[in-house]
C-alpha cells in the first residue's frame, strides 16, 4: 500500500511538472492584437501592455471561442515613461500568460502564470490573482480582449 501511494505521489508530481507554465520567449513574433496604457500606479493592470496571440488561436479569439488546446496569449507590461510632452513605454515589468490546457479544470481549461523581465516565474496565486477576474468572461472562454476589425 505504501509503495503504491509512493507510485501515486511520484506519477502526480511528473504530471504537475509536465504541465508547468513555460515562458514564451518568441511571443513578440505572434498576432499583435491591440495595446493600452493605464497611468495610474493605483490601477491594477497600470502600465503599458501589448495582448500578442499564437497564431493557431486567431480564428478562436475573431469567434470569441473554440480555442484549440496548447493555445497561448502573452501579455507584457512595461513601465509608463513621461518625458519630453511624449508617454512612451519604459522598462519591461512583467509578462502575464495563459495556454489552453484542458487538465486546468480549476482554472477555467486554460494555465495561468506571470514572468518577471527574465522569464522566470513569479510567485502569484492563479486561481485568486487572476482566474477570479477573468471568470466574467466565461461566455468568451475567459478571454477578455476581443479583435477590431479596422
Ligand atoms: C482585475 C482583473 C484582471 C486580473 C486580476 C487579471 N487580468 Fe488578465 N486581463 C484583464 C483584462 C481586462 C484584459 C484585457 C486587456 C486588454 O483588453 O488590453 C486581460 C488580458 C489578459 C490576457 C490576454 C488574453 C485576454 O484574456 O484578453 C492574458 C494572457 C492575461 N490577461 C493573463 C492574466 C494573468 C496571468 C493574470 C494573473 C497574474 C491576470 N491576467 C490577472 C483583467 C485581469
Amino acid at each position: 500500500m505504501k509503495q503504491l501511494l509512493a507510485v501515486a505521489v511520484i506519477l502526480s508530481s511528473l504530471a504537475a511538472l509536465a504541465s508547468a507554465p513555460t515562458f514564451p520567449k518568441d511571443y513578440r513574433s505572434w498576432q499583435h492584437v491591440k495595446g493600452m496604457v493605464i497611468p495610474d500606479k493605483k490601477h491594477g493592470l497600470y502600465g503599458f501592455h501589448h495582448v500578442y496571440v499564437e497564431p493557431k488561436a486567431l480564428k478562436a479569439l475573431k469567434d470569441g471561442k473554440g480555442y484549440p488546446e496548447g493555445s497561448q496569449f502573452a501579455v507584457p507590461f512595461y513601465e509608463v515613461k513621461e518625458e519630453g510632452g511624449m508617454t512612451q513605454q519604459g522598462p519591461l515589468k512583467m509578462v502575464a500568460w495563459m495556454k489552453r490546457d484542458k487538465a486546468a479544470k480549476d482554472t477555467g481549461g486554460w494555465q495561468w502564470a506571470a514572468f518577471d523581465p527574465d522569464g522566470k516565474l513569479m510567485a502569484v496565486d492563479v486561481k485568486t490573482g487572476c482566474f477570479s477576474c477573468h471568470e466574467a468572461k466565461k461566455d468568451r472562454e475567459f478571454v477578455f480582449t476581443e479583435w477590431a476589425d479596422k
